[in-house]
């Protein structure tokens, strides 16, 4: 069978696309293959990380287009010439209408450093996730992967994992903790999840 072909989408640092690119050197996404990395930013390390992989990259800044369909038409253009069936936001920091999450029905994750529904939504991101779980004075956090709809983390939940908050974490601290508890193994194990039955639906038809 051909194996899911996945655009992961990313805008910073990229350490949950290197869990990625590294789950699928050691054979733990048999079903899928990454075929590009989309930047919304330049000067993410997270495209160091894909060409050092040798995946393709596109670098597509918002603010470069002067609205946000042409933003998204340019999104759609770079999705087509590869080919891509499924989307991985890993710290891709725009958010996506629904005219465009529409375009692939349950075939677009993301993760978010959390227990959804707790700390998530409009402004909960980076830091600010970890900082607020802190001041709330949780005990346990932890990260989810979740389908894209029009909703800023409103898809339904595919994974979550738990990880404890320990006495004098800073926001930074429990960050570390979370990605490497939680995200780094989360969203290689949903990334193959969803390209399987991806990979199925399509030999099916
Ligand atoms: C992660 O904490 C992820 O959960 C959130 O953005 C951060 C991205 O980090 N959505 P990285 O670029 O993968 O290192």
């Amino acid at each position: 069978m051909l194996k899911t072909r996945i655009a992961v989408f990313v805008s910073g640092g990229g350490t949950n696309l290197q869990a990625l690119l590294d789950a699928q050197s050691a054979g733990a996404i048999p079903s899928g293959e990454i075929v590009l990395v989309l930047s919304s930013s330049a000067s993410a390390y997270a495209l160091t990380r894909a060409k050092e992989a040798g995946v393709p990259t596109v670098v597509c800044p918002p603010k470069d287009f002067f609205s946000r369909d042409a933003f998204e038409t340019a999104l759609l253009e770079a999705l087509d010439a590869h080919h891509v069936q499924m989307i991985v936001l890993a710290g891709f920091m725009s958010i996506l209408s629904g005219a465009f999450t529409t375009r692939f029905p349950e075939r677009i994750i993301n993760i978010h450093p959390s227990l959804i529904p707790a700390f998530c939504g409009s402004g909960f991101y980076g830091l600010h996730v970890h900082e607020a779980a802190l001041s709330y004075g949780v005990k346990v956090t932890g990260a989810t992967v979740h389908y894209v709809n029009e909703i800023p983390d409103g898809g339904k939940i595919l994974l979550q994992k738990a990880v404890e908050v320990r006495p004098g974490d800073t926001p930074e601290v429990l960050q570390r903790r979370v990605m490497e508890q939680a995200e780094w193994l989360l969203l290689p194990q949903a990334t193959e999840l969803v390209a399987k039955r991806i990979q199925e639906e399509e030999a099916s038809l």
